[in-house]
C-alpha cells in the first residue's frame, strides 16, 4: 500500500491524510498513557476496542443531531473523519465526583453532583493542561464567546444522550471528556464533536458493583484494562472483530 502522509501523532492516535480533501483518516494505536505520558503501556487491542466503541457514538450522536466528524470506519484500527481545526480546549463534563475534581475540592469519589460541571482545560503537554475559565478562553483567542456557548449545549446533549445510553446497559457515566473542532460551510462557522469517545475519555462504573470500566483500570492497576474495554464492548453490543 502506498505510504500515507502521516499529520499529527498523539499518545493514543495518528492522524493520516485522508482520501479526499477535507477528510482525514484517525488510526488508533494500542498505547495506554497517564499523568502526561508518565505511565505508558501498550495494552493489545485497546485500539481496535476504542475505535469501536468510539464508532458506536459518533453514529448514535449524528442519529440524534449531535454534530461530529466521524464518517466510517474503515478497518479495525481506522476511521475517516472530517477534517477540522481543533480548539485547545478539553472540555469535562462531571455528574459524579472522581478523579481530579474529587482531589481537588476534597470531595468524596462517587458523591452525586447536584447538576452536571463542565470544565475546560487548555490542551498543552508541556503545561500539563491547565484548568482555565471562559474568561482566559476568550481573552488569548483560543474561542468566543458564542464558540464556548456552542461546545457548552453540544457538551451538555453529548452528556444527556451518553448517560441515558449507558444506563440502559447498567453503566453510570461518571464523567467525561471531549474536544471540539471548526468545519466551515462557506462562510458560515460550525462546532463539531471530534476526537474520540471511549473508555479512555470517560469514567464508566458497573451501576449495581461500582466496578470501574474505564481508563482508571489503568492509572491505578485495578486489573486488566482489555477486559474492562471489552465488557463495555459487549454491553453496547459491539464486540471487535477477528
Ligand atoms: O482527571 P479528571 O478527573 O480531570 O478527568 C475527568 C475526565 O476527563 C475523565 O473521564 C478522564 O478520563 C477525562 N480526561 C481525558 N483526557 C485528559 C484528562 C481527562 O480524557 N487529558
Amino acid at each position: 500500500m502506498a505510504r500515507r502522509r502521516m499529520v499529527y501523532e498523539g499518545k493514543a492516535k495518528i492522524l493520516y491524510e485522508g482520501p479526499e480533501p477535507g477528510t482525514l483518516i484517525q488510526y488508533f494505536k494500542d498505547d495506554a498513557t497517564a499523568f502526561n505520558a508518565q505511565k505508558h503501556d501498550v495494552i493489545d487491542g485497546k485500539g481496535v476496542l476504542n475505535n469501536r466503541i468510539s464508532e458506536h457514538i459518533m453514529t448514535a450522536l449524528t442519529s440524534i443531531g449531535v454534530p461530529n466528524h466521524f464518517i466510517r470506519r474503515i478497518n479495525m484500527r481506522e476511521q475517516l473523519i472530517r477534517a477540522c481545526e481543533i480548539i485547545p480546549l478539553e472540555v469535562v463534563v462531571r455528574n459524579v465526583a472522581a478523579g481530579s475534581l474529587s482531589k481537588r475540592l476534597g470531595i468524596e469519589e462517587g458523591t452525586p453532583l447536584p447538576r452536571p460541571i463542565i470544565e475546560f482545560y487548555y490542551k498543552d503537554d508541556a503545561l500539563g493542561d491547565p484548568m482555565v475559565t471562559e474568561e482566559h478562553i476568550v481573552a488569548f483567542n483560543w474561542a468566543s464567546q458564542q464558540d464556548i456557548d456552542d461546545i457548552i449545549s453540544l457538551a451538555l446533549r453529548v452528556n444527556d444522550f451518553l448517560s441515558g445510553l449507558f444506563t440502559g446497559v447498567g453503566i453510570r457515566l461518571v464523567d467525561f471528556k471531549i474536544e471540539c473542532g471548526r468545519i466551515w460551510d462557506g462562510d458560515y462557522q460550525r462546532i463539531i464533536v471530534a476526537d474520540e469517545i471511549s473508555p479512555d475519555s470517560c469514567r464508566l462504573w458497573d451501576i449495581k458493583t461500582g466496578q470501574k470500566l474505564d481508563k482508571d483500570v489503568f492509572r491505578r492497576d485495578l486489573g486488566s484494562l482489555a477486559d474492562a474495554y471489552t465488557e463495555v464492548a459487549r454491553r453496547l453490543g459491539i464486540l471487535p472483530e477477528g
